[in-house]
């Protein structure tokens, strides 16, 4: 009678810490954010909010297009990307508005950060 209670209380605890475990690994998944990519990230975003004027060609008067990897890549090195989405006046762009969500702009940063990797 016991040794069943004692073995009871094993499979108890064993069950336990496994649960545990489980649980803080399905926490890390989700604080954990994997590498930038244009085509796993910043391509919906670009197709989305810009390219209804930064077409190629470009419409709208827009300067130039956002529908290409180097496109994007290169308006991000030279022509201030970055500023005219996080600005918090008339350059914002999409232009006109209204800004894109915080976590959109972050993830533009964080690619940026991460070398502006293509995949
Ligand atoms: C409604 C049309 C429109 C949309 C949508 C739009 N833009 Fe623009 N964009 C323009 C126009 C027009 C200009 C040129 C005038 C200016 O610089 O404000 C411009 C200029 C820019 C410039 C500066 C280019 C330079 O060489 O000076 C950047 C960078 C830019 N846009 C990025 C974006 C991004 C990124 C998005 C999407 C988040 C976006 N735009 C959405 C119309 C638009």
């Amino acid at each position: 009678m016991k040794r069943t209670y004692l073995i009871y209380l094993l499979i108890v605890s064993v069950f336990y810490s496994c649960s545990y475990v489980n649980e803080d690994d399905l926490t890390e998944d989700v604080v954990i954010v994997d590498l930038v990519t244009y085509e796993a990230n910043i391509k919906t975003i670009m197709d989305t909010n810009c390219i209804s004027c930064h077409n190629s060609p470009p419409i709208n008067g827009a300067p130039m297009s956002l529908t290409t990897f180097s496109d994007v890549k290169n308006s991000v090195e030279n022509r201030n990307l970055i500023e005219r989405i996080s600005a918090n006046d008339a350059s914002v762009m999409p232009a006109g508005g209204p800004r894109l969500p915080q976590n959109l702009i972050d993830l533009v940063i964080q690619w940026e950060t991460e070398g502006l990797e293509e995949n």
